[in-house]
């Protein structure tokens, strides 16, 4: 799977890129690239950003400039890219993140699209086939989102978690119809009078998967 990150900060995505299940992923094939817009801006002395039409706050990123982009990176129409891949605008107004939709992105290669300022020019809408947000509410731009994205994916595709069987029932996933996983608990079995459910340390298989089940359904 090919992930292109587009971003004015893609120092923002150090830490985040040295993860374990990242690295994890990089080995199976996994190829990331950071693509600054900065550094393909067809504007003098940098310029990647302007003023909105109409007046108002802050200052959007040009469309010229995104196209610009996309086109040295991937040597073809900034519009036509579509056709070989998922292009995604990271935007408070997109369709919500959810597992079903991570792990359908998980199938495709990807390009992200990180906003910052008061977003990306509409016109976008005419590269992307897709305008996620990770939750109802507005960050600084897209990178954290594109993070959180890229998180989501990277957990579906095969071998990228260490133990296979904590992604297939976590919480949100169709196993468990969408709802949250069971609680877990570790040593010690009580600590300031707050003990773990007997079950749990019974050594019961059974009693413990029915009451792992009962705590799928009720929470
Ligand atoms: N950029 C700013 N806020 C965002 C959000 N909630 N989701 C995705 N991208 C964003």
């Amino acid at each position: 799977m090919k992930l292109d990150v587009f971003t004015l900060f893609p120092e923002a995505f150090d830490w985040f890129l040295g993860q374990v299940h990242l690295r994890r992923a990089a080995d199976l094939g996994l190829q990331v690239n950071l693509w600054n817009y900065r550094d393909y801006t067809p504007l003098n002395a940098g310029q990647v950003d302007d003023a909105p039409y109409g007046g108002g706050a802050g200052m959007v990123l040009r469309i010229d400039v995104l196209c610009a982009a996309l086109e040295a990176v991937f040597g073809q129409d900034c519009a036509a890219l579509k056709d070989q891949r998922r292009v995604v605008e990271l935007t408070p107004k997109g369709r919500q993140l959810d597992d079903a939709l991570a792990a359908e992105l998980a199938a495709a290669d990807l390009c992200l699209l990180c906003g910052r300022y008061e977003g990306i020019d509409e016109r976008v809408e005419h590269v992307v086939t897709d305008r996620i947000s990770i939750g109802p509410y507005v960050l600084s731009g897209g990178e954290v989102a594109a993070m959180a994205l890229t998180d989501a994916v990277v957990r579906k595709l095969e071998g990228a978690v260490s133990n296979p069987e904590s992604v297939v029932s976590e919480s949100h996933s169709p196993e468990l119809n969408g709802g949250v996983e069971y609680p877990h608990y570790t040593r010690p079995a009580e600590y300031r009078g707050w003990r773990v459910p007997d079950v749990l340390v019974s050594g019961n298989h059974a009693a413990i998967a029915r009451w792992r089940a009962g705590q799928v359904r009720t929470r």
